[in-house]
Parts: C-alpha cells; structure tokens; sequence
C-alpha cells in the first residue's frame, strides 16, 4: 500500500539521513526502483513529473501500475508516489487520482501569491492524508520543461511557506537540474542552514541530486536535507547500458530483440545508481 512522505522524511531527518526520491518514466523504470528498495529494505519516493505522467497515459495509469506492481512484487518497504514540480491544477488531478504525496512548485509566483495556492493545497492534500512539498527560490537548469534560474532562496520567505503546515520544503540553495557544469559553484551550505535553523524539524529536500559530489551529500544531510531527487542519474546509466547492448549487436543476435532482453541492461543500470544512492544517503536498512 501507497504511504504519504511524511512519516518517513521526519524519521530521516531525526536519524540524519535522507530517503531517495527516484523519477519514474514507464514499467521497467518503477519495477527497477521498487525491487531495489526492497532489495535494500529501504523507504523510497517514486517521483512523477508532469512530462512523465502524460507519457505513462495519465495518473490514473501511473497509479494503477504502481499498485499493481506493489502487490505482484510484494513490496513492503514504505513507499510514496509523489507528483514531481506539480502545478496547482496538477497537484488537485493527483490527489484525486490516488498519489500519495504532492508537490506543488510554486517558486516561479510572487511570494505572496506561492502562499496563498500553497495554503490551499495543504488543506486539499491533508484531508486526504497525501503529503505535500513546496518549494522557495528555484532550481536552476530544466527538468522536463521546469526551468529554474537558479536563485538562492530567501530564508525568511522559506520559514513562510514551512508555517503553513507543508511536510516537506524544496529550497533552491544553488543546485541544478541535469548536469553540472564545469564552473559550478557547489550548493550554499550557508543557504542551506540559515534555512535549517529558521524551519526546525521541517524536512528539507535538495533537488537536483545527479552528479552532487558524495562530500557535499553528506554535508546537506547533516544540514537537515532528508529528501534528495535523482532523475537525469537513472537516465543517464539506463541510455549507456541499453547503446552499449545494441553497439554490441546483442539486439542481432538469437532473441536479443525481444524487448525483455533488450531493457535488460538498462534495466539493471538503473538498479546499480539507485543501489549506490540509498547507500550514499544512508537510507539502507531504515524501512
Ligand atoms: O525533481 C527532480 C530532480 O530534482 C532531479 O534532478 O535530474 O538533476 O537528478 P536531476
Ligand atoms: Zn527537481
């Protein structure tokens, strides 16, 4: 059964570790996912952008395999579907499509107007039991049509939006979506406990997790990070793993073709990267 974020982020954040949000893009990728939580009897968020829920066939869809694939595994470890950087009226399709947790990304409006949709949305999530993540300042790059400039979020309007009843809050503190480029500046750790010391026990989420040095994981996590988002990592391994498959010719050879054997590869790939995530950010063991 689907759980909310909640119980697991504050037992992250009390036992000073964080629990992987992994994106999601159609069967292979959320059975690859789900087996290694269990696998490493680790709590785990199964992230949903918008991009990818239209992708799967809609909520419906994606709730409905998530399910299914929860009961025909059998997975025990606690697990969250959660919408990904949702707009408002994605956020109310998800709670009515059966999602565990939301976020609603309200960090591109005016301040006051990301409290005023925040506040409501904790209302309608909470009287479903769904937990819900908002965010301050922005994540700089894209992620499937999200782009984010990038600016340090303001500590005192993060406190703001923690007040409202939020479970969780995404606080832009430097990181980027996607790659990291050469001249990267690194994640604002003054940033970050500023924020930390203004929001207390409030689980903070660090997006943008592909390619942050191990050091720099560690440091965030110590600084109140309990959620950490890791998309463009899965992809990355999942397209080197299936191009080396085909360069191979192994899709030529006997029954290589067959889509079972030919996502095999991609399909352990994103295995080993969630693997060494929850190692990284402590959450093996912590179902
Ligand atoms: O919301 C999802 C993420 O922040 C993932 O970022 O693609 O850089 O790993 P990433
Ligand atoms: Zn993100």
């Amino acid at each position: 059964m689907l759980v909310s974020a909640t119980e697991m982020l504050q037992k992250a954040k009390a036992g000073q570790y964080a629990v992987g949000q992994f994106n999601i893009n159609n069967l292979e990728w959320t059975k690859a996912v789900l087996l290694t939580a269990q696998e490493n009897n680790s709590p785990v968020i199964l992230g949903v952008s918008e991009g990818a829920g239209k992708y799967m066939g809609g909520y419906e869809t994606v709730v409905g395999m998530v399910n299914g694939l929860l009961k025909g595994l059998n997975i025990t470890v606690p697990v969250a579907l959660h919408l990904d950087h949702g707009s408002y009226d994605h956020c109310y399709k998800c709670i009515e499509a059966g999602f565990s947790s939301v976020m609603f990304d309200g960090s591109h409006y005016p301040i006051a107007e990301n409290v005023e949709k925040t506040k409501e949305l904790v209302a309608a999530s909470h009287a479903k039991g769904i937990s819900i993540e908002a965010e301050v300042g922005s994540i700089g790059g894209e992620e499937d049509g999200v782009i984010g400039a990038g600016e340090c979020a303001d500590p005192q309007e993060c406190k703001e939006i923690a007040d409202l009843g939020i479970d969780f809050l995404a606080a832009g503190i430097g990181n980027i979506h996607g790659k990291y480029p050469e001249n990267w500046k690194g994640l604002s750790f003054e940033t970050l406990d500023a924020i930390q010391k203004l929001t207390g026990d409030m689980p903070l989420v660090l997006h943008g997790g592909t390619g942050i040095p191990a050091d720099m994981i560690k440091k965030a996590i110590a600084l109140g990070v309990a959620k950490i988002n890791v998309n463009t990592e899965c992809q990355l391994s999942f397209a080197a793993a299936t191009r080396k498959y085909i360069e191979e010719g192994k899709d030529l050879q006997g029954k290589g073709f067959d889509p079972r054997k030919l996502l095999g590869p991609g399909f352990e790939a994103i295995k080993a990267t969630v693997k060494e995530k929850m190692e990284l950010f402590g959450s093996v063991n912590k179902a």
